[in-house]
């Protein structure tokens, strides 16, 4: 048997018929940047997300950078996130001129711990930088980018809590989670801004490059539409310098088509991970992650923790069966972050659960029988 990482050509099939009229609709009608399709999408996702406003661009990364563009973070600024994230979170902050400050991860859902980010704020506390001259360096923080990774949201409301009391915006990063909720609120919908990737292997995904950022906030709302646009609230008349970030309309009409399914499609990868916590449970050498009981996660990624990682992910694939490392090297380790000047042992949770985590095929329309081919070929491993 082979079981894919992921497998979108399933997904294509079942939406094949709506899709092929959709991209003869947009030829014909020569509408192929913005437009009919992209303004609708917006009006939906925005629904879905139980946001005022969205607006598309043209990916996550875009997204990001221009949320913190929107909410005046620029050079000198500092920006917190965790190191246990994909490089384009601490891109979009590094290319808007701000530098990134890491802190570290809860080790049971791998997301931003709210205790250490209260820890850090404490030590470098806005307040007291006014009241004290000498740190008026601790100005300088000016967001907090929490990731909701693998699907699963993390624990906003102390996050929102100690961002408020300190003066920082939020910036949520939901490129992983789309439809996702905390406390039956949205992901994306908590913070200044959510921003959402569409890369086509995301739970939406559209069919080439694509993002979003929604807003309960008139004002970034436009500021986005113009940072997407070249700065330009009327053709040719640019208030600002803006990006090329555009949605293409194409894009926009495959994501309204998956949208109507994503909660379904959700659900089916709930169910996945929730077949393969039984059967894993069984097995003492595997450690599960934990959905925190505030969250409903939508398994962007199914990851465990295993002692042999390296020989288990080897093992796998010798029988056929793909699976991926999100992320292998914490960013804070990473070559291009050399000049932030960290090192080992600086972020010691995402560090010792990056030698271990390991990412199994996970998508809504895995079957049972592959689920519990990969959960027999783990045990055969673990117990040899
Ligand atoms: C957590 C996270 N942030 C940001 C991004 C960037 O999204 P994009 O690839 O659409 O630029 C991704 C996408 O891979 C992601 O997983």
């Amino acid at each position: 048997m082979k079981v894919p990482f992921l497998d979108l050509k399933i997904q294509y099939k079942e939406i094949e018929q709506e899709v092929v009229p959709m991209v003869i609709d947009v030829m014909a009608n020569g509408a192929f940047v913005g437009g009919p399709q992209v303004s609708g999408f917006e009006t939906e996702f925005a629904k879905f997300c139980n946001s005022n406003y969205c607006v598309g661009v043209n990916s996550g990364t875009d997204a990001l950078r221009f949320a913190l563009i929107a909410i005046g973070v620029g050079p000198g600024d500092e920006v917190i996130t965790v190191p246990n994230t994909f490089i384009a979170t601490t891109e979009a902050i590094s290319q808007v001129g701000a530098k990134p400050v890491f802190v570290d991860i809860d080790p049971d859902t791998c997301n931003m711990d709210p205790n250490k980010l209260n820890d850090y704020l404490k030590f470098r506390n806005p307040q007291s930088a006014i009241r004290n001259p000498q740190s008026a360096i601790r100005n300088r923080i000016r967001a907090i980018i929490p990731v909701h990774l693998y699907g699963q949201p993390a624990d906003m409301d102390p996050i929102l809590e100690i961002a408020q009391k300190s003066g920082i915006a939020v910036i949520e990063d939901a490129c992983q989670a789309h439809g996702a909720s905390y406390k039956n609120r949205k992901a994306g919908s908590m913070g200044d801004v959510g921003c959402f990737s569409f890369y086509p292997g995301k739970n939406l995904g559209a069919f080439g490059e694509g993002g979003a950022i929604i807003t309960q906030n008139e004002t970034i709302a436009q500021k986005i539409r113009m940072i997407r646009d070249h700065g330009q609230r009327k053709k040719y008349f640019h208030d600002l310098e803006g990006y090329n970030g555009r949605l293409d309309a194409i894009q926009a009409g495959v994501l309204r088509i998956k949208l109507k399914r994503l909660v379904d499609w959700n659900k089916s990868r709930r169910e996945n991970a929730a077949y393969y916590n039984e059967l894993l449970s069984e097995i003492s050498s595997v450690t599960l992650l934990t959905e925190a009981e505030f969250a409903y996660s939508v398994y962007h990624l199914y990851v465990i923790l295993v002692d042999e990682r390296d020989g288990l992910q080897k093992y796998l694939g010798d029988k056929g069966i793909a699976t991926g490392l999100h992320y292998p090297l914490p960013l804070h380790l990473q070559k291009a972050y050399a000049h932030l000047d960290h090192s080992k042992g600086d972020f010691p949770v995402t560090e010792q659960i990056a030698q271990h985590l390991l990412s199994l095929p996970m998508f809504p329309e895995l079957s049972k029988q592959q689920i519990e081919y990969v959960v027999a070929a783990i045990k055969t491993f673990v117990e040899k």
